[in-house]
């Protein structure tokens, strides 16, 4: 070896040691695991799953919150109305004399209202009948004629004001919210949108109309005379029907208010909304049915 040939060889040479390229140094990451700032892909994964299921969560319990909220602030923005005089409605009250199959019996015309402002705005059908209508005695086959007029007499001689009430049905229907219309053919209400069919009394006889057609209270009183606000709160302001339906005082009103919604049974209900039962399992599990 040359005298001023350094240790180790001369470099490049196949004695020094190497010169040439090298791979990378291996660097170790650094360990975030105990700094709370820093987002691993594990945790922002496991933190977007968190966040996607409280917005599905919220997707679906916000309108459901937000209905069960929303109707009952609905309800008290409904207030009384007067539409008309209490004759136009009590029309056909008993007794009846000589009754035959063709008098009419309590029922007037039905007919529509509208509510003093939006919010109030509705159609109703306004009727005074029969608590219920079933009592009326229907020919039997091969019956004659002057037998059935018989016992139809005697029915209706034996009715009282008592066995009729006034009721106002509110015309959207109970399934999706559609506006039915009466058939005076069938004595009923139809629903043009999916077939929901209902009796004189608005209570449910075909069709998909999970509970009956809601009712519109409604109520006598004398216009002449004043109350207090508790009072009519309380009912105090209210002529009996039967008292009124034989009344001729001319300050006697009739008045419609709150809607309300009812089962089968005619049991009253706070209002529902159109597609919500108001009894049975499935009421509970509404609106997932
Ligand atoms: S909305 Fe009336 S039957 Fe569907």
């Amino acid at each position: 070896m040359a005298e001023d040939e350094p240790e180790g060889g001369t470099p490049g040479t196949q004695n020094g040691p190497y010169q040439g390229p090298r791979a990378a140094d291996f660097t170790p990451e650094p360990d975030h695991s105990d700094d709370p700032g820093y987002v691993t892909r594990t945790r922002f994964l496991s933190n977007a799953a968190f966040a996607g299921t409280g917005i599905l969560a919220a997707a679906i319990l916000v309108p459901v919150v937000g209905f069960a909220v929303s109707t009952p602030l609905k309800e008290e923005e409904f207030r009384w109305v007067d539409i008309g005089p209490a004759s136009d409605y009590l029309q056909n009250a008993p007794p009846y004399v000589d009754p035959k199959p063709s008098t009419k019996i309590g029922e007037v015309a039905s007919l529509s209202v509208s509510g003093p402002s939006s919010d109030a705005d509705r159609r109703i059908y306004v009727i005074y009948g029969l608590k219920d209508p079933s009592t009326r005695p229907q020919p039997t086959p091969g019956e004659p004629a002057a037998a059935y007029d018989a016992k139809f007499a005697k029915w209706a001689s034996a009715l009282k004001p008592e066995d009729f009430d006034l009721i106002a049905i509110w015309n959207r229907c109970a399934h999706l919210g559609c506006p039915v219309a009466y058939s005076p053919g069938s004595a009923g209400y139809v629903c043009p949108c999916h077939g929901g069919a209902y009796d004189s009394r608005g209570l449910v006889i075909g069709g998909p109309p999970p509970r009956p057609l809601d009712r519109v209270d409604i109520k006598v009183v004398d216009q002449s005379k004043k109350f207090e606000p508790q009072d009519i709160e309380a009912g105090k302001d209210r002529i009996p029907l039967a008292v009124a339906a034989k009344s001729s005082n001319p300050n006697l009103r009739v008045l419609v208010g709150k809607p309300f919604s009812i089962d089968q049974q005619q049991q009253a209900y706070a209002l529902h909304g159109p597609g919500e039962p108001v009894s049975g399992t499935l009421s509970h599990l509404y609106p997932f049915t």
